[in-house]
């Protein structure tokens, strides 16, 4: 055969094939989210996650000198509260000296070099389970942003280096950004979760928080995921906002979603590869239908390469396990 365009000539040998490969995926580009509960001396298994523990203070400050030991350069931190401390205003979500704000402080302090992100979002602390404060059963947008901004400047006074609203009310990233501002937090960044689906990936991350809705869903504030267009209207608010990264979530079901940002904005592109998404692979793969390892890089390579450049991901643990040999 003639065949002047042979592609396979590029793929013959291992060198030529790393030499030309376009996208890399390296363990600077991923947070870890991990959970804080109340307590001392535990390590609980979130039974959806296998492989991902809630963690007392004390064990958690362990398991973050492992986390960094391994080259791991950012996490995320979660709380998980006890009924008793919900209530309708998210009062312990910015109340002095909570579990959470303490968890962070305690954090940078003893690890003053770890990028340190955090949540800003009401569920967690909700006696109603939802993100934005609720009133006859609706979700109201501005008397939600005042308690967040709240927590936002709580946080930041605690010692995160980067926010992440993850409620989904509107001007939230523009509200904060101008009482960070005001309180001298200037250097805090933010992290928009600028399209995040209302999506059933979310499960298992609900079952490590209890922090599933106790009414109704969130569909009213998380987007449609049938829709893409309106995915940079947020962006283009979040940007005009004051944003410094946007975020897609979950990640796989919406790499599209990731590439329309990155094609359009020239700010950093994250993605949040999401519980579910971890759930399928270790579900899969502990039945020994697929290989996980292989099916978790090739994952998250296809999320950097629809644009994102950080991620976050249960899997940074293993991936860095992995990339030391
Ligand atoms: C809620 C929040 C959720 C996640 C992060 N922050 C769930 C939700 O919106 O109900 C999900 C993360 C995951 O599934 O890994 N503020």
């Amino acid at each position: 055969m003639h065949l002047p365009r042979r592609p396979r000539r590029n793929r013959r040998t291992a060198a030529i094939r790393e030499m030309i490969q376009e996208t890399t995926l390296s363990v600077s580009n991923l947070i870890f989210p991990m959970f804080v509960l109340e307590g001392t001396g535990l390590k609980s298994e979130v039974k959806s996650m296998p492989g991902i523990y809630r963690f007392s203070l004390d064990t958690l400050l362990e398991e973050i000198k492992e986390v960094t030991d391994l080259g791991i350069k950012a996490i995320c931190l979660f709380p998980n509260y006890s009924e008793d401390k919900k209530d309708k205003h998210a009062s312990e979500s910015h109340r002095e000296g909570t579990l959470y704000l303490t968890a962070l402080a305690t954090i940078k302090d003893k690890f003053p070099d770890l990028t340190l992100m955090t949540d800003v979002a009401m569920d967690p602390y909700s006696s109603d389970g939802h993100d934005g404060y609720v009133e006859n059963g609706e979700i109201i947008n501005d008397i939600s942003l005042e308690i967040l901004g709240r927590m936002a400047v709580a946080q930041a006074k605690a010692g995160a280096d980067i926010l992440g609203p993850s409620d989904m009310m509107d001007g939230r990233i523009g509200y904060m950004r101008g009482l960070l501002d005001a309180e001298g937090y200037s250097n805090v960044s933010i992290m928009a979760y600028t399209a995040k689906y209302a999506s059933a990936y979310y499960g298992p991350f609900r079952d490590a928080l209890d922090s599933a809705p106790r009414f109704g869903d969130k569909k009213t504030y998380q987007m449609n995921p049938a829709n893409a267009r309106e995915a940079l209207v947020e962006a283009q608010l979040d940007f005009d906002e004051g944003a410094d990264f946007l975020m897609v979530k979950p990640a796989l079901a919406y790499l599209d979603i990731i590439k329309a940002l990155h094609d359009n904005f020239d700010i950093p592109i994250a993605a949040y590869n999401v519980s579910g998404e971890y759930a399928m692979i270790k579900a899969a793969s502990q039945n020994g239908w697929i290989d996980g390892e292989r099916a978790m890089l090739e994952n998250l390579m296809s999320i950097r390469r629809a644009g994102a450049r950080a991620i976050l991901t249960y899997f940074a643990k293993e991936v860095a396990q992995v990339m030391n040999g």
